[in-house]
């Protein structure tokens, strides 16, 4: 009988621009203050991708550092899959423009938008491929540069986005890894959170008098998330017979810091063993998780073998889960 085979996190990356913006930065150009942007997001800074930094450049620097800390070879991906909702292009991919520059050609690439839960909709995408016996080697990238479509005199949203990547390179294993994956959406949200423009819409910004912008009910996208966030989470636990407390680490989608004490208190975890990034990252979309995972691996909280429940909710609305064994 064959042995069921699992995608298993071989390494982890990460890359931030070097430019961070800080509230006390951004409340000399918008009516904000440090004081309401921290109390209300816990957010502190964020970084800016420079003049000419596009998508692809973080998500490139984000992958060479997961493929080192893999020991994989740009020869051994045999797929790669870009969650972003800010491309370099319309086309190709922001994952063909990386595969090129990682001289990857020849492999499968393409792009999930899932807006914020692109990371974890790519990483699903992935661990199907690896099941199924289609791919032995894949890098998955979460990569955006939010700050380039952002209406920096609307103080409602230009204070929460920042810039960043993270990648994992996943590898088929007979060891556990990847346990199981949970996604949702509910297109029916469209307008509570959104870039109204677009191509086969007739990409007239004018008319929505908004430039090339994100739109968000925060207050009504904070409650929607918390319960999404829950019952995914509720959901995880069951479709794995495990209770909150065999969980060694959330990390979730890091939008808001009110949005994870809620989720790690349904969880009855103690926010030592969650992953917090967003008072230095501010919310990154598709990059958030995998920028946590990163942090997480690399600072030597999360340990081989230990169990690993990732999150996130995003416009669409989309949202999901996966766990994994480290
Ligand atoms: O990643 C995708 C998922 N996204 C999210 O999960 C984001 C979810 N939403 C949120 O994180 C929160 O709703 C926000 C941080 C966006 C806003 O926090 P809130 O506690 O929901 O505030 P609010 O939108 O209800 O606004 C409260 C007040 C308003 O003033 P009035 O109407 O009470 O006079 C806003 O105009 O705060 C005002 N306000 C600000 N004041 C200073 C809104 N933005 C700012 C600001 N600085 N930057």
């Amino acid at each position: 009988m064959s042995k069921q085979i699992y995608a298993r996190i071989a390494g982890t990356g990460s890359y931030l621009p070097e430019k961070i913006l800080t509230n006390d930065d951004l409340s000399k150009f918008v009516d904000t203050s440090d004081e309401w942007i921290t109390s209300r997001s816990g957010i502190r800074q964020r970084h800016v991708a420079a003049e000419g930094e596009t998508t692809s450049d973080l998500g490139y620097h984000a992958a060479v550092r997961a493929m080192e800390a893999a020991g994989v070879t740009a020869e051994e991906l045999d797929l790669i899959i870009v969650g972003t909702t800010t491309p370099d292009l319309i086309f190709p991919s922001t994952a063909c423009l990386i595969q090129h520059r990682l001289g990857a050609d020849g492999c499968a690439a393409f792009d999930v938008n899932a807006a914020c839960s692109g990371f974890i909709y790519a990483f699903t995408v992935a661990d199907k491929f690896i099941r199924s016996g289609a791919s032995k080697t894949v890098l998955v990238i979460g990569a955006e540069t939010l700050t380039r479509m952002i209406d920096w005199s609307d103080r409602t949203t230009c204070v929460l986005f920042g810039d960043g990547a993270g990648a994992v390179v996943l590898k088929a294993d007979e060891e556990t890894g990847i346990l199981s994956t949970h996604l949702h959406a509910d297109g029916g949200k469209k307008e509570l959170l959104w870039n109204p423009v677009g191509v086969s819409v007739g990409f007239k910004p004018e008319e929505h008098n908004v430039g090339v912008r994100i739109k968000m009910a925060g207050s009504e996208v904070f409650k929607y998330a918390v319960k999404a966030m829950d019952s995914v989470a509720e959901e995880t636990l069951e479709a794995n017979g495990i209770d909150c407390h065999d969980i060694d680490w959330l990390i979730p989608h890091q939008a808001n810091l009110r949005i994870i004490e809620s989720t790690a208190k349904r969880l009855d975890m103690p926010m030592d063993r969650v992953i917090v990034t967003v008072d230095k990252h501010g919310n990154t979309s598709s990059g958030s998780v995998p920028l946590a995972l990163d942090e997480a691996v690399r600072s030597g909280r999360i340990q081989r073998g230990q169990l690993v429940l990732l999150e996130a909710f995003g416009g669409g609305f989309t949202w999901g889960s996966a766990l994994l064994r480290y």
